[in-house]
């Protein structure tokens, strides 16, 4: 969507904030033991206190109120009965709506024993999120941000997996225009004042491919290699964006 006043700006900020902290509320219970689906029932019961609603559910049916995609699954894992154990890599992805405004962000967290690599796949797709959202400005070609997510990914001796993008957002959870994670030379989408979008690099240690699970939803690399995803939602502006999921 494009913020087109100050309601459309404080509803999305409003839910984009819920989202932002019912995240970190979940990633600051994570403890080896629990289940994903108890990890989600944290989620659910933040959420919901806040009003919102679950947007996995209301745009897709989705069988879990948020997405959590544990090691080699890259996303939209189903929670359940799974046990979460020591040095798991855990990603937690909350979409919500609220008054008819959608809001996206995710994180990815070690449970400790924290091991070098793993540390460090988590480290450069941060990085990329971070340098992909300083290169956001009205005027500026989209594509930047996929120049600069591939920049980092190579850096680091990462793949991205490409079939994931960040996307348009805030009036329906997946909006046009895609956000690549790569430099794509003929997309010529120039970002504008107000534009909302997400920005979600998705880092892989392997190749980067990726397939669905016989579940139907679960997303897991195909060599089993480890994968990690930061996302947030943001508002373009004349300046620096506007993080509307970020947390302070
Ligand atoms: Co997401
Ligand atoms: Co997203």
């Amino acid at each position: 969507m494009t913020i087109e006043n100050d309601d459309d700006l404080r509803k999305l900020l409003r839910i984009g904030r819920i989202c932002g902290e019912a995240l970190q509320h979940m990633l600051a219970r994570v403890e080896p033991g629990m289940t994903t689906a108890q990890l989600d029932a944290i989620g659910a019961e933040f959420v919901q206190r806040h009003g919102a609603r679950s947007a996995p559910i209301l745009a897709y049916k989705f069988p879990g109120f948020t997405c959590i995609s544990l090691n080699d699954e890259a996303a939209h894992g189903i929670p359940g009965e799974r046990v979460i154990q020591p040095g798991d890599l855990v990603n937690v992805d909350v979409s919500a709506e609220l008054e008819g405004y959608w809001a996206d962000t995710a994180a990815t967290l070690i449970v400790p024993p924290v091991r070098p690599e793993t540390e460090r796949l988590c480290r450069f797709t941060r990085r990329a999120l971070d340098e992909a959202i300083g290169v956001v400005r009205a005027g500026r070609p989209l594509n930047t941000i996929g120049k600069t997510v591939e920049r980092i990914a190579r850096k680091g001796g990462y793949a991205i997996i490409r079939e994931l993008p960040g996307h348009g957002v805030g009036r329906s959870l997946h909006e046009k225009p895609s956000v690549l994670n790569f430099y794509h030379r003929q997309d010529r989408t120039i970002m504008h004042e107000g534009m909302v979008f997400t920005i979600e690099p998705f880092f892989s240690a392997g190749s980067g491919r990726i397939v669905t699970d016989r579940d139907g939803w679960t997303l897991r690399t195909v060599d089993h290699s480890l994968s990690a995803q930061y996302e947030h939602t943001v508002v373009v502006t004349a300046g620096e964006p506007i993080l509307a999921t970020a947390v302070n």
